[in-house]
């Protein structure tokens, strides 16, 4: 059956879960969440439970996503109206409300990460995956791939976001390797693939290189 909750994208086919219950980590995690928030206000914590849906889904599904039964799941833990938690859901592109492959390619093709060479990631991507468009699934189910705004590491541009680490530096070269080592079941650490310390200039760090150094008289 065809669903879509209003998130614009194009409509797919695919098979909404009729049930959707937590699990004891989830359940563990939410304590934990709802605890943080003063009696009455546990409403505000809908975007940590949508996460943890989320994760519970990756780890009985392999498919990080968010199902409407587990929206309303959410809204009834919080005591809040599923429209309301809809809404959130559909708002931010972090939650996925149709079925993902096992690994989230997301390419931030924002301004920073487009002039530091975006296109060329986006390109390996798609000769390394199959994949064609934004959103789709590669044919083996393995990668997803989508487009993101602005990651908030633009000094470190391009980004490649995979499920929830960065890698940074990227080129299609790196991009390559990096599926690759995704299929062989490897996960290289995340941050710079250009060995970069932090978020220091590409050589090294010019400042602050000396712990001995003494202000100027
Ligand atoms: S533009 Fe890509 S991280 Fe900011």
């Amino acid at each position: 059956m065809a669903e879509d909750i209003g998130d614009g994208a194009k409509a797919e086919q695919f098979a909404q879960p009729t049930g959707f219950a937590f699990d004891a980590v989830s359940e563990a995690e939410i304590t934990k969440v709802v605890a943080k928030y003063p009696p009455g206000r546990q409403a505000s914590a809908v975007i940590p439970l949508l996460y943890i849906v989320q994760e519970q889904m990756k780890r009985s599904s392999g498919s990080a996503w968010v199902p409407r039964v587990a929206m309303d799941a959410v809204a009834q833990k919080l005591e809040m109206p599923p429209m309301r938690v809809y809404e959130v859901a559909t708002f931010y592109l972090m939650f996925n409300t149709r079925p993902i492959g096992q690994f989230h390619l997301q390419v931030c093709t924002t301004t920073p990460c487009w002039l530091r060479g975006s296109d060329a990631v986006t390109a390996a991507c798609r000769k390394a995956t199959g994949i064609q468009g934004w959103g789709e699934t590669s044919a083996d189910g393995m990668f997803t791939m989508t487009e993101v705004e602005c990651l908030g590491a633009c000094v470190n541009a391009p980004i490649l976001q995979v499920d929830n680490d960065f890698y940074e530096d990227m080129d299609a070269e790196r991009t390559e390797a990096l599926i690759a080592a995704l299929r062989r079941g490897e996960r290289p650490p995340a941050g710079s693939m250009a060995g970069r310390q932090g978020s220091a200039p590409e050589g090294g760090p010019t400042t602050l290189t000396s712990l001995d150094a003494q202000p100027a008289e």
